[in-house]
């Protein structure tokens, strides 16, 4: 099967979960998130600008939110790879624009409430989202059945960490709404999820070989900014994003939803892909180990080392 034929033949599913999106999508207005009182101008306007001691929260939490702002940021990029990948065109093309409406209150929102509360350096703030969308589009991929893959893995790793980022910044407001955005991560991660179980029902095969290449070369999309590696580290360290959630909290639970561990019936190309991702994943499993026991052997010796 060609791809503008599984696209065809997907389109009544997407029709079917755009209905079942729309009933399940909670309305929001971002201005209900943003504690206004707390804001106060700055120095262009006769207040004072930003200063490091203006920001309440901890350098992992503050390193997330920028990564978690950024990649919400490049939106545009995201919206052009899937007009790409899936075409503008009969139902694939209303989710596409629906999906596209409800991120983009996600970056507005956040924006006003890190410059409102001065939770980050807003200068900084600037010259890295000018980085990072002039540096055109991210690094997923465009081919149809990878990309919607690769949407519903990274829609799943976005709600885990706008959740955990919220959890870290210690400010109830800041909490509630990385939740209320984790939850519309949730609805889109189904979408994208359901999509990708149709597309194994009909292409059981070349489904399998996309979602083994996909887990193996996945990358948040914030890969491309400008500290990104930096700023990961930081995170994986303070437990918001770590190897160890990816594949325990992102991958596996995904990957036993599509059955793709005990799915019957694959050709040889699907097998060879189920062992690619098998083999894959248990080598991503050691490594999060290995992290997570490092991570653990710092903090004891920080913890021997400190009066
Ligand atoms: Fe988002
Ligand atoms: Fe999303």
């Amino acid at each position: 099967m060609q791809d503008v034929d599984l696209l065809m033949e997907l389109e009544p599913v997407v029709a079917e979960n755009i209905n079942r999106h729309l009933q399940v999508a909670r309305d929001w207005n971002p201005h209900d998130y943003v504690p206004w009182s707390q804001g106060r101008d700055y120095a262009l306007l006769g207040g004072q600008d930003w200063e490091p001691g203006d920001s309440t929260v901890g350098p992992a939490a503050r390193a997330s939110l920028i990564v978690n702002l950024l990649t919400e940021d490049n939106l545009p990029a995201y919206h052009h790879n899937l007009l790409t990948a899936l075409g503008s065109g009969g139902a694939w093309g209303e989710w596409i624009y629906r999906w596209t409406a409800e991120e983009a209150r996600h970056a507005m929102t956040l924006r006003d409430y890190l410059v409102v509360t001065r939770a980050v350096d807003p200068v900084d703030l600037e010259q890295r989202r000018m980085a990072l969308m002039a540096a055109g589009p991210a690094n997923e991929p465009v081919e149809m059945l990878p990309n919607v893959v690769y949407t519903a893995l990274q829609e799943l790793a976005t709600r885990l960490s706008h959740r955990n980022t919220g959890t870290a910044t210690g400010c109830q407001i800041g909490e509630q709404l990385l939740a209320r955005i984790a939850a519309d991560e949730n609805l889109h991660m189904l979408f994208y999820r359901n999509l990708v179980g149709a597309a194994l029902e009909l292409a059981p095969d070349r489904t399998m070989r996309a979602i083994a290449d996909v887990v193996r070369d996945f990358e948040m999309p914030g890969t491309g900014q400008p500290g990104f590696r930096r700023m990961a580290a930081e995170i994986a360290n303070s437990g918001i994003y770590d190897l160890r959630l990816h594949h325990d909290r992102v991958l596996m639970p995904i990957l036993r939803h599509w059955g793709v561990f005990d799915r019957t019936g694959l050709g040889p190309e699907g097998e060879a892909a189920r062992a690619d991702l098998s083999a894959f994943l248990h080598v991503l499993d050691a490594q999060a180990s290995r992290f997570v026991e490092r991570r653990e052997e710092r903090a004891a010796r920080k913890a021997l080392s400190s009066p």
